[in-house]
C-alpha cells in the first residue's frame, strides 16, 4: 500500500493539473482526491500506534509532479541474441531509472523477433525480471530482410503492440503496402524506419557542410524525405494506421504535418538526440554521436522542436540502441550506429524543451505517456481512480550531470557524458510498486 500525499498531478489524458494525494493498493489506484487521511484508507493489515495501517508507505512530495508512467515507444532490449551488449533485465533497469514504466522493444534481435516463439520468450523473460512492462514489437518482414512478410496475426495473438523493421526500411513499396492492408485487420500500427538505402548507401552522417570538412560520406536528408512521402502516399491508399520511427528532417516534418492536415492517420516520433544535439558534434570523430537516422543540422533541429510544439510530432521516444565500448571503439566508418537513451531522455526533454519554454510540462508528459500509450493502444497513459498504478515522479530543477559510469544500462554510449542538465524522474512505479528511486541530495 502507497500514500502518495501532495503531488502536483498532470495527467492531460483526463485534464488534471491539480495538487492530490493518490492511494494506491494491489497495483490499482484506489482513490484520488484533494486530502486522503492515512488513517481512512482501506486495507486488511493491522493498525500501528499512531492510527496508520501497517504496511503502508506514505510519500509527501511537497508538490513535486505526479504523471502517468512515461512509455518509451522505441527501445532496443537487444535479448536475445545480443546480451554483451544490453538484456532485458538491464534494459528494464534502465528504463526505470530514466523515469519510464514502460517499454516497447524492437524486434532487430537474433533470432529477429519474427515470429511467436521470440515474443513469448521476450514477454516471458520480462515478466519473470523485468521490473517494468515490456511491449515486444514484431518484425514487417522474415528476418528483416525485406522481402516476406511475417504472420502478423500469430505475432499479434502473441502480444505485439506494432510491427517495425527498424533498424532497416522496408525498401520495396509493394511490401510496404501488403503490410499495411494486413495490419487492418489486427488493429496495429506500422512503424516505419524512413531511408532509401539508394540514397543513404551506409553513409557515416548527414551530407552537408560539415560532412564536407571532415571527408566522411555523407546522408542526404532526402534519403528520409522520400520514404516518408511514400509512406505517407501509401497510408493514404490503405486507410492504414502508419507511425514515423525517429524523424530528424524538416522535409518529414513538412510531410507528416500536411498528411495530418488532410487528414491521413500518420502518427511520430522524435528522440532526444534529434532534438538536442547537431552534425557539428561529429567534428569530434567520437563514434558516440554516430546514429541512424544522423544528427542534422540547426535548421532541422529547429524543425523538429517546431514539430513537437504544434502537435505534428506526437512522441519523444528514445531509439535507446546500446552497444559496448568494444564494438565503438573503432574507425566512425565502422561504427555501429546507435546512441544510449533511456537514462538521459526525460532530463534532456525537461532542459532542452520544457525549461526553454519550446514545451509546457503538459505537453512534454503528452509526448512521453499519453500519445505513446494511444498510439500503441496501451491501457497506460492516465492517472485515473481504479486504473494501474504506473507512475513517473518529477522534480524540475534536480540537477544532473550524464555520468554514464552510473547508467543501469550495460551500454554507455552516450555523447552526452559531462552535460549538465536540469530536472528529472526521481522515482518511478510500477503496478503500484516502487521500482526505482533517485538518491537522497
Ligand atoms: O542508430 C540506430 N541504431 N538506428 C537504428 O535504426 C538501429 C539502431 C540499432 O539497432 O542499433
Ligand atoms: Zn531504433
Amino acid at each position: 500500500m502507497l500514500l502518495i500525499k501532495n503531488g502536483r498531478v498532470i495527467d492531460p489524458a483526463n485534464k488534471i493539473d491539480d495538487i492530490l494525494d493518490i492511494f494506491i493498493d494491489k497495483g490499482k489506484i484506489i482513490r484520488l482526491a484533494t486530502s486522503i487521511d492515512p488513517k481512512m484508507v482501506t486495507g486488511d493489515r493491522g493498525i500501528d500506534n499512531q492510527g496508520i495501517k501497517s504496511g503502508l508507505r506514505i510519500i509527501d512530495l511537497g508538490g513535486k509532479i505526479i504523471a502517468p508512467g512515461f512509455i518509451d515507444m522505441h527501445t532496443h532490449l537487444r535479448e536475445p541474441g545480443y546480451e554483451s551488449k544490453e538484456t532485458i533485465v538491464t534494459g528494464c533497469k534502465a528504463a526505470a531509472a530514466g523515469g519510464f514504466t514502460a517499454v516497447a522493444c524492437m524486434p532487430n534481435t537474433n533470432p529477429v523477433n519474427d515470429n511467436k516463439v521470440v515474443t513469448n520468450y521476450i514477454i516471458n523473460r520480462a515478466l519473470q525480471e523485468g521490473g517494468v512492462r515490456v511491449y515486444p514489437i514484431g518484425a514487417i518482414t522474415r528476418g528483416l530482410k525485406g522481402e516476406s512478410l511475417t504472420d502478423i496475426g500469430e505475432l499479434k495473438i502473441a502480444g505485439v503492440v506494432a510491427v517495425s523493421d527498424d533498424g532497416e526500411p522496408v525498401m520495396n513499396a509493394e511490401i510496404m503496402r501488403r503490410a499495411l492492408e494486413y495490419v487492418k485487420y489486427f488493429d496495429l500500427p506500422v512503424i516505419s524506419h524512413c531511408e532509401d538505402k539508394n540514397l543513404s548507401q551506409n553513409g557515416d552522417m548527414h551530407e552537408g557542410y560539415v560532412s564536407t570538412r571532415l571527408g566522411l560520406t555523407g546522408i542526404p536528408a532526402a534519403a528520409e524525405d522520400v520514404m516518408v512521402a511514400r509512406d505517407i502516399l501509401l497510408a493514404e491508399m490503405t486507410s492504414s494506421r502508419l507511425h514515423i520511427a525517429h524523424v530528424s528532417t524538416a522535409g518529414s516534418v513538412d510531410l507528416i504535418r500536411k498528411a495530418k492536415a488532410k487528414g491521413i492517420s500518420i502518427t511520430a516520433e522524435v528522440t532526444p538526440h534529434h532534438f538536442s544535439l547537431t552534425d557539428e558534434e561529429v567534428a569530434s570523430f567520437d563514434t558516440r554521436t554516430k546514429v541512424n537516422p544522423p544528427l542534422r543540422p540547426q535548421e532541422h533541429l529547429e524543425a523538429l522542436c517546431e514539430g513537437l510544439k504544434d502537435g505534428t510530432i506526437d512522441a519523444i521516444a528514445t531509439d535507446h540502441a546500446p552497444h559496448s565500448t568494444g564494438d565503438k571503439d573503432v574507425d566512425y566508418p565502422s561504427a555501429p550506429n546507435g546512441i544510449v537513451g533511456l537514462e538521459t531522455a526525460v532530463a534532456l526533454t525537461l532542459s532542452k524543451l520544457v525549461h526553454t519554454n519550446m514545451l509546457t510540462i503538459d505537453q512534454a508528459i503528452t509526448k512521453l505517456s499519453t500519445n505513446p500509450a494511444r498510439i500503441l493502444g496501451l491501457t497506460g497513459g492516465s492517472i485515473q481512480e481504479g486504473g494501474d498504478a504506473d507512475l513517473t515522479i518529477l522534480d524540475l530543477q534536480r540537477e544532473i550531470t550524464v555520468n554514464p559510469e552510473t547508467f543501469q544500462s550495460k551500454a554507455g554510449n552516450t555523447p552526452f557524458e559531462g552535460m549538465k542538465l536540469r530536472g528529472g524522474a526521481i522515482m518511478t512505479i510500477v503496478r503500484g510498486v516502487v521500482v526505482w528511486e533517485a538518491e537522497q541530495g
